[in-house]
Order: structure tokens, then sequence, then C-alpha cells
């Protein structure tokens, strides 16, 4: 039988452990640790014999997904095409991101299409949301409202007569399993009363929405657990200091993963970015969308050294994206890497390769890197445009205004070809951009350049006699010779 015993949780990765210490075993996490009492059951399964499962082929029959499309653009190109009945999402992301508000859309806009929405809040009051709603515009939609926090209720509600076809539990850390002596918010609440709320809807039927807070670690409380436990796993990121948010797909298992919606956040709610590139280009100074940005030959105008635009792909779409380096004399004896938006690992990586392989002394330089507009970029596709972002704050020398790069960086210097490379220069085609600084094409005649001049490096060591030289050549034009052979 069942008999409750004391056991130490990590909060961050949810490995369990017979005494409590300061430091996590299994992740390394301080202070993670804390007691939660926990229901065992004997060891084994005992003398009863199960019954052996029917086994079946590959090529069967199969049920087509039905789909149920939410209206809501962006945050249906995220999950590959609409809600699938049954299947459970887990929406995580900072506090005050905006993961309430773009839940609340979401069941708005399906209520608004006949579709049964039910919304539990375990964290703001009934009032709280419908003042939210009227500050959305979204009063009219009928989606049945509650607060409540005892997972027993919430299952009694979905098994009703009218159960709703849509389920929103916000947040997952609220909800508490009556049986479990824990605090809500503890692992094993977390996980048992997703458990419960998962079981359920996928026997209903019912699509459950999961809202997650996550650490200060970035990632979701009680993380691997539920990340494991659900069908598609989402974050809604963004600096809070900028109005984008990015949702993004980590996990899916009913479409493809690392794909991303763009929202921006104003005063009546989450708006779907349709063109993203325009949106994080927009501060660029006659940048993009000015095809008349090439005839601007005078640099000293308004192109700032140290900047580069990145063009790079987010799921399945192309987006382009500023990066901006400032190298600066430090007056530390170690000089500081500060990176916000891109991985540090990387840009110590990408440093280092132009140190040993380039002769470019960074030497008691600091060095600051920012992704315009509060993006997050994970591609290995930005090492070219962070270098040359670099090189041109190093050597104060601005790359051309109408030129994109990218490519990825080796170790030995090479400079390494990237996937979707039509793609990339198409979308910069049609900002307006004039050239390309990108890798050498595998097969040069099958590219399609979308009309841009396009300059290909084999080597890194040859992106700098290409800024430096732009910059010394005062006279002319600032585009770089292109190699159109
Ligand atoms: P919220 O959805 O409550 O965040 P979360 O559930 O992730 O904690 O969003 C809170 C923030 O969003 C808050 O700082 C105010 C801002 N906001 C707007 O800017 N416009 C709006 O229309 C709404 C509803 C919120
Ligand atoms: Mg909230």
């Amino acid at each position: 039988m069942a008999r409750a015993a004391a056991s130490y949780v990590c909060q961050d990765c949810g490995a369990s452990h017979r005494k409590w210490s300061g430091q996590c075993p299994s992740c390394g996490a301080w202070n993670a640790i804390v007691e939660e009492i926990s229901e065992t059951t004997p060891r084994g399964l005992g003398a009863a014999k199960g019954h052996a499962v029917a086994t079946t082929a590959l090529d069967g029959a199969t049920q087509a997904i039905d789909r149920r499309t939410t209206g809501v653009g962006e945050f249906d190109r995220v999950t590959g095409g609409g809600l699938v009945p049954g299947a459970a999402l887990l929406i995580g992301g900072d506090p005050g991101i905006g993961k309430s508000t773009l839940v609340l859309q979401i069941a708005a806009a399906l209520a608004t299409h006949g579709v049964g929405c039910l919304y539990v809040s375990g964290e703001e009051a009934v009032d709280q949301i419908r003042l939210r709603a009227e500050r959305l515009g979204l009063t009219a939609a009928p989606v049945r409202l509650a607060a409540a926090t005892n997972v027993r209720d919430i299952l009694a509600t979905l098994e009703s007569t009218d159960a709703p076809d849509i389920a929103v539990i916000d947040s997952i850390q609220t909800m508490y399993v009556d049986t479990l002596e824990s605090a809500p918010g503890t692992v094993s609440q977390v996980r048992a009363s997703a458990q419960e709320l998962i079981r359920l809807c996928k026997r209903r039927g019912v699509t459950l929405f999961l809202v997650g807070h996550v650490t200060k670690e970035g990632q979701i409380a009680g993380p691997r657990v539920l990340e494991h436990m659900v069908d598609t796993v989402l974050y809604f990121e963004g600096d809070r200091g900028h109005q984008f948010r990015i949702l993004r797909s980590v996990k899916n298992r009913f479409g493809p993963s690392d794909e991303i919606g763009v929202f921006e956040m104003t005063d009546r709610g989450l708006i779907g970015v349709a063109n993203p590139s325009e949106l994080f280009l927009a501060a660029r100074a006659g940048g993009s969308g000015d095809a008349g940005g090439s005839g601007n030959t005078d640099r000293g105008n308004d192109t700032v050294s140290g900047t580069s635009v990145f063009a790079g792909i987010e799921g399945t779409r192309p987006l382009l994206v500023e990066i901006q380096a400032l190298v600066a004399p430090s007056p530390f004896a170690t000089p500081r890497r500060t990176v916000v938006g891109w991985d540090g690992g990387r840009l110590a990586m990408v440093l280092a390769v132009l140190e040993a392989r380039c002769g470019l002394s960074l030497a008691g330089q600091d060095v600051y890197l920012n992704v315009a507009g509060g993006l997050r970029i994970q591609e290995p596709a930005a090492d070219l445009a962070v270098a040359a972002a670099i090189v041109s704050s190093r050597f104060d020398a601005p790359l051309p205004m109408d030129a994109v790069v990218f490519g990825e960086i080796g170790l030995s210097g090479e400079v390494r070809p990237v996937g979707r490379a039509d793609a990339r220069l198409k979308e910069a085609a049609k900002l307006g951009f004039q050239q390309a600084i990108m890798p050498k094409a595998r097969r040069r005649s099958a590219l399609d350049t979308a009309g841009l001049d396009c300059t290909e490096l084999d080597r890194l060591a040859d992106l700098i006699p290409l800024i430096e030289g732009a910059a010394a050549d005062q006279a002319g034009p600032p585009r770089v010779a292109g190699s159109q052979a």
C-alpha cells in the first residue's frame, strides 16, 4: 500500500534524492533541493500476472489529425496548423511577458467561433481576467471563466456534461492535488497536477493549455518533468523593454519544432507580426525597405561602425536582424565580454578564431554584443555576422548599409556553408538590400542570388581586408567587389 515518505527533490531538474544537500548532485544547482512528501508504492509489482498486449504493424490505417485553427495566425504557424484534440500544450515564459494575455486571446478567438473554452485561473480573480478582457475588447466572447486551484474540482468540471473543447490552466504552478502534502508549485505537485489533467483531457479529447512560469535559469519550474509529459512545448520570450514577443516551439509532436511566431505587445493586447524583418530593422536609419539605400554612398552620414545585418532563418521563415558590437579598450585586467541575445560561448569562440586565425588582437579590449530588438538568436549561421560587427567596431569601419551577412565559422578559421542560402538572399532582396557577404556556395550555379551582389568568403581572414579596405577606400562607393564568377 502507498505510504507517505519524505524525499528531497531538486526544484530545477526534478531529480529526487534520499538526503538533503546544498547542491543538487544531478544538475549542480545550488539551494534547489526541497523536502517533499511523496506517496511511495511498495517495490515491484507483486505476484499478479498481467495480460499480454496485442501488437500491430506500422502500416495500419491511421486517422487523419483533425486540426482546429485558432484564427491567431502566428500561433497557428507555431503549432503547425492549429490545435489537435486531446493534445496538451505547455506555454512557458517569464512572469509578465504576456502568457495570460496570449491564452485569453486564443480562447476568445476560438470561443467566438463556437468552440467551448474554459479558462481556469489560479493566479487572478475572475474580476481581474474580466478587466483584461475588457482592455482587449474581448468581453463578447463566450469564454467560461473560473478561479480554482484544486485539481479535483477542475477535473469534475471537465467531466461535467457541458465539458469544453479547450481548457486553459493558468498557471500549473498554482494547482494542487489534495492527496499530496507538498505545497503548490513544488515538483511533485506540478507533476501530479499536470498528470491528472493531461490524462483526463486525452480521454475526453479536450485540448489542454498549461501555462508555466520559467525560473531564473530559464527553465519551466518542475521543468523536465512537464516537458516530456506534454505534446507541445512553447516558450514565450522577449525583452520586457521591447514590444516584440517571440513564441517559439521547442517540442511539437504534431508539427515542426523550432518554429517561431512574432507578436507585438500593444495597449490592446498581442498583435501578430506578419513581416518580422521589417520590424527588427525598423530602427536602422535609412536601412530596410529603402530600395534607394544603395545610392547612399556617404557613409559618414548615418552609418555607424559595429553593426551588421544578419540574414537568419527562424523555423521555416527568413528573418533579418541587426547585430551590434562594441569593442572598446578595457579598464579591467580581465576584459569584459557581454552578450545579449546570443550565446556567450559562441562569442568566445568567434573571438578566439579572430585572434588565432586572423591575427586580430582583442587583448585588453572589452567586447559587447547585442542582438537588436530583444530577439534571441540560436543559429550558428550568425557567426559571420557577429565577426563582421566586431571587426567593423574594432577598425571603426562601417559595413555597407545595403549588405547582409551570414555564415558559420569553423575553429580553423574557415567559413562554412549554411542551409537555405536562397531564402536568406530572397528576404534580403525583398527588403532592399543589394549585397551579401556569405560562405562559398556548394553549387554556385544552383544558387539563386535574387539579384544580390554576393561576396563569397572561404576563410574568415578574408573578411578583415574587406571591411578595412572599404573604410580606407573613402572615395569609392561603399560596396565590396562582388565575385560573380
Ligand atoms: P500577462 O499576460 O499578465 O503576463 P503573464 O501571464 O505572462 O505573467 O501580461 C502582463 C503584461 O502585459 C503587463 O505588464 C501589461 C502588459 N499588457 C499590455 O501591454 N497590453 C495589454 O493589452 C495587456 C492585456 C497587457
Ligand atoms: Mg499570467
